[in-house]
């Protein structure tokens, strides 16, 4: 990417934005804190943009608790659609590039084939609507605005909404001998947000017609398979039981299969790693964090 051009990031502590600021560190990119702004402050959100003058908003902030997205609705969608809006609309404002995050959960999973960007959107829960306002209320605007959606996030850095990473709380219950029970009818394609951050930089320096883009590690695999791929390249043996969502007995039915595929990224010639590819580069990363935090 051209290093002159600014960038403003906002949600930089989150996943995929740590992963931004720690890949991107050669470019000029300011991610201000969520204390710093709160992207639910239309006039904060204003202010910030007026004085980094950026050439390039990205929005990883998200409300991520998909659980919680359906008793507080309101709260997931002042942060997935209407913060996404205001953003939008600042920069359709003042000519500056858009980029803001979506989900397979705006699908509904009925399909037996990974999604591509063309299949028609019917999301079943809270969170899944609350990302879909967020796509509509950025597209309508004809101002260059990217919309990607990815799948099954996991980084180095911890949710702050969750407070663990699906991968990380895996090696942890195997490590401690716990049982590691892993449901095998959900089909995704999780994603590690190094690769994603990677694949966004190609995708701006691509710069091809702005829209939706599916961006996750390449492949369709269950949790309980996913699991098992990464216990086995970790090097720990611990025995992982197969259960089915209905015994995993979470509050919001999730898509049974919500796969990906990057099909428009593809098209102009971009791809991510496979998903095992996927969790090599995160237990690398993860390695290199840790033995940078144990150096005297
Ligand atoms: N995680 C997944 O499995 C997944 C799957 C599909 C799509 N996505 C999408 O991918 C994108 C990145 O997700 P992620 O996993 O990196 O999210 P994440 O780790 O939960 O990070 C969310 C970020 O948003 C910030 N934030 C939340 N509310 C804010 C507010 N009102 N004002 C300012 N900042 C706020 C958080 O700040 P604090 O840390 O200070 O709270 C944090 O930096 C999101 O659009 C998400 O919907 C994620």
């Amino acid at each position: 990417m051209d290093k002159s051009k600014k960038i403003l990031l906002f949600g930089g502590s989150g996943q995929l934005g740590s992963q931004m600021c720690r890949l991107w560190s050669d470019l000029h990119v300011t991610a201000p804190s969520r204390s710093e702004i709160d992207v639910e402050d239309r006039a904060a959100v204003e202010r910030a943009v007026a004085a980094a003058d950026p050439d390039v908003v990205i929005n990883c902030t998200a409300y991520n608790d998909v659980v919680r997205a359906e008793s507080e609705p309101e709260r997931a969608f002042a942060v997935n659609a209407f913060a996404v809006d205001s953003l939008s609309r600042i920069c359709a404002g003042r000519d500056c590039t858009f980029v803001t995050f979506s989900t397979d959960y705006v699908f509904d999973g009925t399909q037996r084939r990974p999604y591509v960007e063309g299949d028609a959107p019917n999301p079943a829960t809270g969170y899944g609507i609350s990302k879909l306002a967020g796509e509509l209320l950025t597209l309508r605007r004809a101002s260059p605005a990217f919309v990607i959606r990815t799948c099954g996030v996991y980084g180095t850095r911890v949710s702050s909404s969750k407070g663990y990473t699906f991968i990380d709380r895996i090696i942890a219950q195997a490590k401690a001998g716990e049982p590691v029970r892993i449901v095998d009818d959900q089909v995704v394609s999780p994603t590690y947000a190094g690769d994603l951050a990677v694949a966004v930089r190609a995708l701006l320096e691509a710069n091809p017609e702005p829209g939706i883009y599916h961006a996750v590690n390449e492949g369709a695999v269950s949790w309980y398979e996913f699991a098992c791929e990464t216990l086995r390249q970790a090097g720990i043996e611990a025995a992982v039981t197969r259960i089915s969502s209905r015994e995993f007995g979470s509050a919001v039915r999730r898509p049974a299969y919500s796969a990906l595929e990057n099909a428009k990224l593809n098209a102009i010639g971009l791809s991510l790693p496979d998903w095992r590819s996927g969790i090599a580069a995160y237990l690398r990363d993860r390695r290199e964090i840790e033995k940078g935090a144990s150096r005297p």
